[in-house]
């Protein structure tokens, strides 16, 4: 197929939900993409946080093909080995609780939300806290949950019970607080909002409030999780434990997944009949997600992260030094925003053009997000193109 008859197909037949960048791609491995004319990439935001071990790893993949060979779907009204396996995986590196499985971050939410009403329902309480600038996805509780105007318009009313306060305010938080209050959901780092980083103090004392309220403290980890900042949990940098938390993107090494652990107290609140998902947690996206596990822990990439992330943000300070541009780099593990003084929304395209595929968040973040198996090297040619286009711009 020629690049112009895949666009116009595209154009006429799906949906246009995203802003299309005209690439085409048909092959990946660890942080290199191919587009359809043979061009190499190397991807510094892998699947938007979905490829923390980059594309195609081996232990992925051999678990997928396995997988696929013998049996590729069973209901949930059955068991099945993979499935077990994967629970008690996510228990081990979590915390002493259960798991629902589900496909997407959102569904992840959803299942929380759902699971904070049911929690509250017996005293009345139903209202869960945010924070401004937060993402929690797309379905319409996520969307009230999210609590951006640009998000929302066109689909009010939104479901009731979310109010959102400021993010790192603690007062603004406790204002905020009725006896209605049954939930609080949290990102640790914003992603989309612009890599902002929870301070460890309000951390603390959301979890001392919500403990003192009776409060669930709901730790959404969609982008944290799975390695991302140099711990498997992005709340285990915090010193606290979550009542609830939320995972998607990385943990399926590609392939789709959402998942929510709640501690046990809580857990035991869904009954049979009272949630579901006819995919969640099939037997191929658990081999996949136990194939992440393991790569994690043979090739130690919690430690190769936080050696990188530190790599990373030490040629970022350089740069910050370089190009006046640069307002601010901050990040944790290998999450990283770079916030420019100037409109950064064609900073990514250009990078494209020289080989380097980045992001950019709420217009001026660049944001990069390599894999947690990124080596020094392909640090290097990162950060030399980068500055290349930061030098075009300034
Ligand atoms: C923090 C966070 N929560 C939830 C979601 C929604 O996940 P999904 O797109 O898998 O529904 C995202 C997606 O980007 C996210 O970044």
């Amino acid at each position: 197929m020629k690049l112009e008859e895949i666009f116009q197909i595209y154009k006429e037949n799906i949906m246009p939900t995203y802003n299309k960048v005209p690439l085409v791609f048909v092959k990946g491995k660890g942080s290199r993409l191919w587009d359809i004319t043979g061009k190499v990439y190397l991807d510094f935001f892998p699947g938007w946080g979905v490829g923390s071990l980059g594309h195609c790893h081996p232990k992925v993949m051999q678990g997928i093909r396995d997988q696929v060979g013998k049996l590729i779907f069973i209901p949930n009204n059955y068991y099945h080995p993979f499935q077990a396996r994967l629970a008690k995986e996510l228990i081990y590196w979590s915390f002493p609780g259960k798991v629902f499985f589900a496909n997407s971050g959102a569904e992840a939410n959803e299942g929380a939300i759902k699971l904070a009403r049911k929690f509250g329902a017996p005293v009345g309480k139903y209202e869960i806290i945010t924070f401004e600038n937060a993402f929690h996805g797309r379905t319409l509780a996520t969307l009230a949950a999210t609590g951006q105007k640009k998000y929302q318009d066109g689909f009010c009313p939104m479901p009731e019970g979310f109010k959102q306060v400021k993010f790192n305010d603690i007062n603004a938080f406790k204002q905020a607080l009725t006896d209605k209050t049954a939930a609080v959901l949290l990102e640790l780092v914003q992603g989309e909002g612009g890599i902002n980083i929870a301070d460890k103090d309000f951390v603390l004392e959301l979890r001392k409030i919500c403990d003192e309220k009776k409060i669930l403290l709901i730790i959404d980890e969609m982008q944290t999780g799975i390695g991302r900042t140099g711990k498997m949990f992005g709340y285990q940098n915090y010193g606290i434990t979550p009542d609830v938390v939320t995972l998607a993107k990385a943990l399926g090494g590609g392939l789709p997944i959402g998942v929510m652990v709640a501690r046990k107290e809580f857990s035991d609140l869904i009954t049979p009949g009272m949630h579901a998902s006819t995919f969640g947690g099939g037997p191929v996206i658990c081999k996949a997600a136990l194939g992440v596990f393991r790569a994690i822990q043979k090739e130690k990439l919690l430690k190769n992260c936080l050696i990188m992330g530190e790599y990373l943000a030490q040629k970022l300070k350089l740069l910050k030094t370089t190009y006046p541009i640069i307002k601010d780099v901050r990040g944790i593990g290998l999450m990283f925003g770079i916030e420019l003084n100037i409109d950064a929304k064609l900073i990514p395209q250009k990078c494209a053009d020289k080989g380097l595929l980045i992001n950019c968040t709420h217009d001026r973040v660049l944001r990069l997000m390599p894999a947690i198996n990124i080596s020094k090297n392909e640090i290097d040619k990162a950060v030399k193109i980068l500055g290349e286009v930061l030098k075009e711009c300034a």
